[in-house]
């Protein structure tokens, strides 16, 4: 896993500017988002990756992505859909949320 990634670098900046909670919350999420998403979904949430254009995997900063409520991402994400595959085995719930608030993020930093 890269350390420096362009998430990792905001994650930490975000940290100096806010409270320590948040900031550890971003920097796990980061973590957990590289390590098991971005292969599909590249690690700017694009899907510009081999396996994300093969399989059609969307652009998560999209307003498509974007204007489905919090409780339908994390629905995607732990009971997969499409060619998504479900993620409720091997996260905790609460690594789930932690990615919805992430994916949010990634379009803010579009
Ligand atoms: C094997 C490739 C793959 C991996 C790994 C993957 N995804 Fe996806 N993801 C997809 C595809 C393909 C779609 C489009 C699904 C569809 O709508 O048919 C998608 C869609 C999504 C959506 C949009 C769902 C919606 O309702 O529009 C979210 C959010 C998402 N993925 C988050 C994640 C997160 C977070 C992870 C890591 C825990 C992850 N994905 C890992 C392939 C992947």
């Amino acid at each position: 896993m890269r350390m420096t990634s362009p998430q990792i670098m905001a994650a930490m900046i975000a940290c100096a500017l806010s409270i320590p909670a948040t900031c550890n919350a971003q920097a796990d999420a980061a973590k957990i988002f590289n390590a098991n998403c971005s292969l599909c979904h590249s690690s700017n949430g694009s899907g510009d990756t081999p396996t994300g254009k093969a399989l059609h995997a969307k652009d998560l900063r999209s307003d498509e992505v974007q204007k489905e409520e919090d409780a339908a991402l994390n629905a995607a994400i732990t009971k997969g859909k499409g060619k998504m595959p479900a993620f409720g085995a091997k996260l905790k719930a609460d690594d789930v949320t932690k990615l919805v608030a992430y994916i949010r993020q990634l379009q803010k930093q579009k």
